[in-house]
């Protein structure tokens, strides 16, 4: 099957092609274009992001079609994101891929974002295919998942307030570091001395048990202001600027790796998965990797072009579902938020 992939949801318009069938699946092109201009604001603003897919969408699509050497007349599907994002930001790529596939005599195939971030990976690693433990971190989301099958998502834990990279982004804000911020604060990290500032690890007790509702939820809103109050009473912000950031890196960093392997440990999986546009932090890989040795599993962290937002891993969830025969009608419609899967 040839997938086309459209992805809107947020602050990249891409699109992409895809090919093959079951697990043997290749990427023919990826066009991404992010939008750059919501680092003036120190974040995304709807209405710019959804007027910036409207100026975009035509050009990215038809590159993608050109950089994988076809034309719309080969491909079977139109796979488009329609679930979770911005609603206005979404209603682009839903609106654009029905007229394409209307025009075309195409079939439809609506999306959930989250589940093209479960199907990154496999793009990259042959290996990094289900049953496996994912932990979804980006600046909208923070979920641990449990993957015993392509389409059969368990959603163990997640964030019970500030995503992951909000928190990045937030903390980064305090320190003075542009948006977004997590790259920022990963590098001044680097020169930072994990002995400066332990902040407590959010929601993580050794005497927790499965079953327990704190086993895999995380929180980052506490370490957040744990932060803000060490800044305030911070004499000189640029001498502990980074001393602050490694001190934060190390408890969010500590807080994810444990609660995957409690996942991984507990389903007896010998694989994760990482997606999301944390998953680039290196700390968090490298971190994930040694501790995740310990269970036997392979950690498979996505290259950041594929940990971002991208319409690669749309189209190749798209492929899943359709060669499985679902379609979309023309009433697809988009949704601010949605649970993980399809229907
Ligand atoms: O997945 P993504 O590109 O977009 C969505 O939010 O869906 O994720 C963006 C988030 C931002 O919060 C950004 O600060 C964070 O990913 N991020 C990082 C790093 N690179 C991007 N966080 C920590 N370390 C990084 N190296
Ligand atoms: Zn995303």
């Amino acid at each position: 099957m040839l997938i086309l992939g459209i992805e809107t949801s947020c602050a990249e318009t891409s699109a992409a092609v895809v090919a093959g069938t079951g697990n043997a699946v290749t990427q023919r092109s990826l066009v991404i274009l992010s939008q750059d201009v919501h680092r003036v604001f120190g974040g995304v603003v709807p209405e710019i992001a959804s007027r910036a897919h409207v100026t975009a969408i035509v050009p990215v699509v038809r590159q993608a079609l050109a950089d994988a050497s076809t034309t719309l007349d080969d491909i079977d599907v139109v796979a488009v994101t329609n679930a979770p994002g911005l609603v206005g930001a979404l209603l682009v790529g839903v609106s654009y891929a029905k007229g394409l596939a209307l025009g075309a005599g195409k079939s439809l195939i609506g999306v959930h974002h989250m589940e093209g971030h479960l199907f990154a990976q496999s793009l990259e690693y042959a290996d990094a295919v289900p049953p496996f433990t994912a932990l979804l971190v980006s600046g909208g989301h923070t979920l641990l998942v449990d993957v015993t099958a392509w389409g059969e998502y368990r959603v163990l834990g997640a964030t019970r307030d500030d995503a992951a990279g909000e928190a990045f982004d937030k903390v980064a804000k305090l320190l003075g570091l542009p948006y977004p911020g997590g790259r920022h604060i990963e590098r001044l990290a680097r020169d930072g001395d994990p002995g400066r500032f332990r902040f407590a690890r959010p929601m993580l007790r050794r005497n927790q048990k499965p079953g327990d509702e704190d086993f895999y939820d995380v929180s980052f809103s506490g370490l957040k202001t744990a932060v803000l109050l060490a800044v305030r009473e911070s004499t000189d912000l640029e001498r502990d600027a980074p001393h602050l950031a490694r001190g934060f890196q190390d408890s969010l960093v500590e807080t994810l790796v444990e609660k995957v392997y409690r996942a991984a440990e507990q389903h007896d999986r010998r694989r994760v998965v990482l997606g999301g546009g944390v998953a680039c932090n290196q700390a968090l890989v490298v971190a994930m990797k040694k501790r995740l040795a310990e269970a036997g599993a392979e950690v498979y962290a996505p290259s950041v072009r594929l940990a971002t937002d991208n319409a690669a891993m749309i189209a190749r969830a798209g492929l899943f579902h359709a060669e499985r025969g679902e379609r979309d009608g023309w009433e697809l419609n988009a949704f601010a938020s949605r649970v993980l899967g399809r229907g």
